[in-house]
């Protein structure tokens, strides 16, 4: 399972990168609009530093627009991912992107046959947003369970990363689903090495260790 950051914060990035574990980075405008910076300037750095898959959304929401910005984002570096919404003109834009070997991200995506469509025309992720769906009291881990059965019925090849992940139990509930990858928030990627039962047994091993030995 692939395992994504979502932010556009450079230090975040980093410290997640050291790590080992990163793959890759999601941004949205929200995410930029909190660090402050010009969004091509700050691609342009996450790209020097993460060599994965980097999601870079269009602001445009009609079809001309999305590819010009499509084509722009994705002349800032090779590992660039073009995010496109799920809805008509960003299906458009998905097949264009598709035919001119431009890899895409579809996001907000809220139900299956919109994965269904995206997979069709050759998005290489499609982003079920979990959490947004949990929030109006219905159950975002099904859309996962769908969209990889969905995906698996037909053989396409659309990667489904995760999206929206709030808390760890998420993180596990979409590795038992089958998500290819996950994008998570920095607080939720620290979380994903702690248990109180860990911090309490290796204080217990120290104490017993020095008691004996002394130290
Ligand atoms: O990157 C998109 C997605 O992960 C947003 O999450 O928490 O704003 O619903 P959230």
């Amino acid at each position: 399972m692939d395992l994504y950051i979502d932010t556009a914060n450079l230090d975040e990035i980093k410290e997640a990168n050291d790590l080992g574990v990163l793959d890759g980075v999601t941004t949205n405008p929200s995410l930029i609009a909190k660090e402050k910076t010009d969004y091509g300037k700050r691609l342009a750095e996450i790209c020097k530093v993460v060599k994965g898959p980097v999601s870079a959304e269009v602001i445009a929401i009609d079809f001309e627009g999305m590819m010009k910005e499509g084509k722009e984002r994705a002349k800032i570096a090779p590992n660039i991912v073009v995010k496109l919404p799920s809805t008509v003109d960003g299906l458009k834009a998905c097949k264009a992107m598709s035919d001119a070997d431009i890899k895409t991200n579809l996001t907000l995506c809220f139900q299956p046959l919109q994965a269904l469509m995206v997979a069709k025309v050759g998005a290489f992720l499609v982003s079920p947003f979990i959490g947004r769906i949990d929030d109006i009291g219905e159950d975002g881990m099904l859309l996962i369970q769908q969209i990889r059965q969905i995906y698996d019925n037909y053989g396409f090849k659309t990667k489904v990363l995760a999206a929206s992940i709030r808390h760890p139990k998420h993180m596990v509930e979409c590795a038992l689903a089958g998500a290819d990858v996950a994008t998570v928030p920095f607080n939720v990627i620290k979380q994903m090495m702690q248990h109180p039962l860990t911090d309490t047994g290796l204080k217990k091993f120290v104490e017993d260790y020095k008691k004996a030995f002394g130290g």
